[in-house]
């Protein structure tokens, strides 16, 4: 099956109540645990580059790395940017094959974001590709980018009629209290979304499809695993997973998640030299690695997008 678009996907997910997960990916380990995760579980995908990861890795070597995939899966794979942060970006990767870009003008003042987003929609649609904007702010840490708590701003369900039809996006990733990284709220704090800026949203734009970034739960498993083998993360609490659950029942059609996997990752190469300090073979280390991304993978489909079973 060749790449596409997550329009589909989300018609599907928006009338069925679940989500599509959308997982970064930086190399080989990744793409493998996230891709045999998915084809387990029949489940589509949408697989995400940074800036960032396309500077790492290669933007070549990550799109045949994804038809690699491609090949192996035969599941419906949308390739994405994240968080484009302009034109020449965008167009980059449009030009280069991703079926899909997200334009963040999040920064900007609703005019600029405005004038940026539809300049890339124009150039997208012509090509058949499908575009995320942003409106809202969140806190956290994206690419060099730090946004502060006092910073970020929930979005305003007043501005998302005229910013979609100014616009024409396609999906619309707002700020209701997730953010990036993996600390998101602090020791002792209740972590709360604001679920009726959600539904505020979804009634002003009915059948529209929503995306949450910052959705990691920072799973408390990996953390201690990072922990108990010479790390030393401060206490992290993530973004509970029945809220994201919820979520994926109402109008929320994509849930981003990066930090997760960085988690899984990281701590089980510790746990790994932890038990085997002798081991210098990268296999060694990074196939259970790459198990572990499957295993987290497998669980987010299943248990809190619920898209297993709908490829
Ligand atoms: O939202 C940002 C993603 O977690 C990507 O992170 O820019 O460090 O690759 P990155
Ligand atoms: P997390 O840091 O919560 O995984 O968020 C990832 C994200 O939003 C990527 O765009
Ligand atoms: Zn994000």
């Amino acid at each position: 099956m060749p790449l596409v678009t997550s329009k589909e996907m989300f018609k599907k997910a928006y009338d069925g109540g679940y989500a599509i997960g959308a997982f970064n990916v930086n190399n080989m380990e990744i793409i493998q645990g996230i891709t045999e995760a998915a084809k387990e579980e029949n489940a589509p995908l949408i697989l995400q580059v940074s800036a960032g990861a396309r500077k790492y890795a290669n933007h070549t070597y990550l799109m045949k790395l994804i038809e690699a995939a491609l090949i192996e899966t035969d599941l419906p794979i949308c390739v994405h940017l994240d968080h484009g942060d302009s034109f020449e970006l965008c167009k980059s990767c449009i030009d280069g094959g991703f079926t899909s870009v997200m334009i963040d003008g999040s920064h900007l003042s609703f005019e600029d974001n405005i004038k940026l987003t539809k300049q890339v929609v124009e150039y997208a649609h012509d090509k058949g590709v499908v575009v995320e904007g942003e409106l809202g702010r969140l806190a956290g840490i994206e690419d060099a980018v730090n946004v502060s708590a006092e910073d970020a701003a929930y979005t305003n369900p007043a501005e998302v009629i005229e910013f979609v039809e100014r616009t024409g996006v396609d999906s619309l990733a707002i700020a209701i209290g997730t953010s990036h990284g993996a600390y998101k709220f602090k020791p002792g704090q209740k972590p709360q979304l604001r679920f009726d800026i959600l539904e505020k949203v979804s009634e002003k734009l009915p059948g529209f499809p929503i995306v949450l970034h910052g959705a990691s739960s920072v799973i408390p498993e990996f953390v201690e695993m990072i922990n108990a083998n010479g790390g030393q993360m401060p206490d992290a609490i993530g973004i509970p997973e029945d809220m994201l659950r919820k979520a994926a029942s109402m109008s929320v059609c994509k849930i981003n998640i990066d930090s997760d996997l960085r988690l899984a990752l990281t701590g089980s190469i510790r746990k790994h030299f932890a038990e085997h300090p002798d081991h210098f073979d990268p296999r060694q280390y990074l196939k259970p690695a790459r198990e572990a991304i499957k295993g987290l993978v497998k669980h987010k489909l299943v248990n809190v997008l619920g898209c297993n079973g709908k490829a």
